[in-house]
């Protein structure tokens, strides 16, 4: 009978499109897993919103069907020792601190509806050191401006910061609340990961900092919940019903800092490029967070025991959304995996670039009035030159954030680790190795993202005691692309591509 004796950890991997959950053994092998897809709502173009209660029934769902697989496995619950949270970054929700009623739909990190807010937060005094702070941009993209964009249109969020009651989390401090218990217990608390990335938090104190909030006008009147590690044994809880009833939360992760962590990129060098809705390129930088001078983000990779590890990160809004794009609104394909199929019909591009900005243009270019635009398309063009185009586009950025990291970090990254849905694409992947022109490599087990709050768990509940212990987890088995097109080749297809950048900025309705 298995599982008598053996301890396991479960991932709650809460993302943009999709909510699993994956129990993971002592070898960081997944032993059971499901996961579920909820409703993306689109109430006007560039807004993007979730139904926060949805979010966490979709946990609830995942959980279930996980368990009862695991069971069915002859595996015990009791087995599953503690609970790491992953979850999409940024994303806001707003709830009344007494009640816990969410008071509006979360606002997703794809959302651009807070542009004319950034604009006008852009020329205030003071919104040049604002970087130099929390190691964001000011942008569409991190939580700040989708809160104030709720306190001054939602006349419920509104009222409840007017009365002191306004609750502000990312997707982390919402699920760790409710899955507490909610109002009950009031167990309110983000991780350093999730905080970087709200910019009212100082990267190197891991604290809150007055001049941000004040910047932002929100000092002493919206409740923020407290920043605690991202392992920790107390901080955050345990169930507080429903099968997992009293096992202790004890990891939790941003799910881009989760991955690095899953790839096991503990130290300074190492650097993950993950291809989920969007695509995100972290690369650990130590003990001292660095300030990109190249259009780079800075943020918190974890914070285990004591002192926190940086990253810098290149953010991609676009990449498997991209091929969602061609599959639910132009109807190319039923399945996302058979974008592969139809960019293998043609043999290149055929002259087209796509230039996916659905949501303006993360880093390295930060144009926020950027929009989705094709250029190149002929009589000759067709459905597979822009199901190549859609997979090249974030390949193209992908380079474009990696000679930004090269100027920041003065070291040029000798091979790229990736995981994700579209790593999945051995076309993609091997692209992306053409356009970088170094090696690619993508490990067996894609969990990464799951695996990353697995560890930042286990380690909390000593399941693993250190780095050392993980180092041959997800070893064997991997595969690598490399380059098969000189790099000149790479650079002229990478040029067109800027050119296609640069016509792709201004477009605004009149
Ligand atoms: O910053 C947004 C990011 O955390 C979302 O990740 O995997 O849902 O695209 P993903």
């Amino acid at each position: 009978m298995p599982g008598l004796t053996e301890s396991f950890v479960g991932s709650i991997d809460q993302g943009t499109t999709s909510t699993r959950f994956l129990i993971f053994n002592k070898d960081g092998e997944p032993v059971a897993s499901h996961q579920v897809e909820f409703e993306q709502i689109y109430p006007n173009p560039g807004w993007h919103e979730h139904n926060p209660f949805e979010l966490v029934s979709s946990i609830e769902t995942c959980i279930d069907e996980a368990v009862k697989k695991f069971e069915e496995l002859g595996y015990v619950r009791d087995s599953i020792k503690a609970i790491g949270i992953t979850n999409q970054r940024e994303t806001t929700v707003l709830w009344d601190s007494e009640t816990g009623e969410p008071l509006h739909n979360a606002i997703v990190w794809t959302d651009t509806r807070s542009q004319s807010i950034v604009t006008e937060l852009k020329s205030r005094n003071g919104a040049g050191s604002l970087q130099q702070i929390c190691g964001l941009p000011l942008s569409t993209y991190p939580s700040s401006t989708k809160l104030l964009w709720m306190i001054q249109h939602v006349p419920k969020v509104k009222s409840a910061y007017e009365k002191g009651r306004l609750a502000f989390g990312t997707v982390d401090s919402w699920l760790v609340y409710q899955l507490n218990g909610g109002p009950a217990a009031k167990v309110f608390v983000s991780d350093p990961t999730n905080a970087s990335r709200t910019m009212f938090m100082n990267l190197e104190t891991l604290e809150y900092d007055d001049r941000l909030l004040d910047f932002f006008g929100v000092k002493g009147k919206v409740h923020l919940p407290r920043i605690v590690p991202s392992s920790d044994r107390k901080a955050y809880g345990s169930f507080s019903s429903g099968i997992l009833q009293g096992v202790p939360i004890m990891g939790c992760l941003g799910d881009q800092s989760s991955a690095l962590v899953g790839q096991k990129g503990f130290y300074p060098g190492l650097a993950k490029n993950t291809y989920g809705t969007g695509c995100f390129l972290l690369y650990n930088v130590g003990e001292k967070p660095v300030i990109s001078k190249h259009g780079l983000l800075a943020t918190v990779a974890f914070q285990f025991d004591g002192k926190p590890v940086y990253a810098l990160e290149g953010s991609i809004a676009v990449g498997g959304s991209g091929i969602r794009f061609l599959e639910n609104n132009l109807n190319f394909f039923k399945k996302s995996k058979e974008v592969d199929e139809l960019a293998a019909t043609v043999e290149d591009n055929g002259g087209c670039v796509f230039v996916t900005a659905f949501s303006g243009l993360f880093a390295p270019y930060w144009i926020d009035d950027a929009k989705g635009t094709i250029f190149g398309i002929t009589q000759y063009t067709q459905k597979g030159h822009i199901a190549r185009a859609t997979l090249e586009a974030t390949c193209y950025q992908t380079k474009a954030i990696l000679a930004a990291m090269e100027k920041d970090s003065g070291h040029a990254l000798s091979e790229l680790a990736v995981d994700g849905g579209m790593s999945n694409s051995d076309l993609a992947m091997q692209t992306q190795a053409d356009l970088v022109s170094i090696p690619v490599y993508r490990p067996k087990m894609r969990e990464t993202t799951a695996l990353g709050a697995a560890i930042a768990a286990g380690l909390a509940c000593g399941l693993w005691h250190n780095f050392t212990e993980l180092r041959d987890i997800n070893r064997a088995g991997g595969a690598v692309f490399e380059p098969s097109i000189p790099p000149e080749k790479s650079f002229e297809m990478f040029s067109l591509w800027e050119r296609a950048v640069h016509m792709s900025k201004g477009w605004v309705k009149k």
